[in-house]
């Protein structure tokens, strides 16, 4: 009896810990891409499917596996996602970014470029930039009505 539950413990840890390495090895990797270039990991929902880099280039693109819509702080603006977000990321920057769009005023706001300046997150949508503290963006925040799936 007690050599039964013994066993059982182990495989159940083993599954665990088979199954949570698998699933969550590209999202530490793509999220860690950011990192690495000093950006902070919040910019990026923590629904990442796979990511792609040229680490020559800097060219990315990041599979979310779906569109997302979330809530960016510290003002809570509505943003979107596409399924497939773009871009060229160096040391501090990121340009030619595409699949990014907040809502504010009343409209969609494509962003294009993020950059680090002092603490800041300087969010940039064509001419016009807005400027935010790293600090709001630590946390990967999590695409609405996500579905607890194992998909
Ligand atoms: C990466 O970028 C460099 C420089 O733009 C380019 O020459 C190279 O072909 C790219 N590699 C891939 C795999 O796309």
């Amino acid at each position: 009896m007690t050599k039964s539950i013994f066993i059982f413990f182990i495989l159940q840890t083993l599954i665990i810990s088979i199954t949570s390495s698998s699933s969550s090895t590209p999202l530490l990797t793509a999220h860690s891409v950011l990192t690495h270039h000093g950006f902070p990991v919040g910019l990026l929902p923590i629904d990442v499917l796979s990511y792609d880099l040229n680490r020559t280039s800097g060219d990315f693109s990041v599979d979310l596996g779906r569109p997302c819509r979330l809530i960016l702080p510290p003002d809570n603006y509505l943003a979107t996602y596409s399924k497939k977000v773009t871009g060229k990321i160096v040391e501090n920057r990121i340009a030619e970014l595409n699949g990014i769009r907040v809502r504010a005023f009343f409209q969609w706001w494509g962003i294009t470029g993020i950059k680090i300046s002092g603490d800041d997150l300087v969010f940039e949508v064509g001419m016009v930039s807005a400027k935010y503290p790293v600090k709001n963006f630590d946390e990967s925040p999590q695409c609405e009505g996500k579905k607890h799936s194992s998909s």
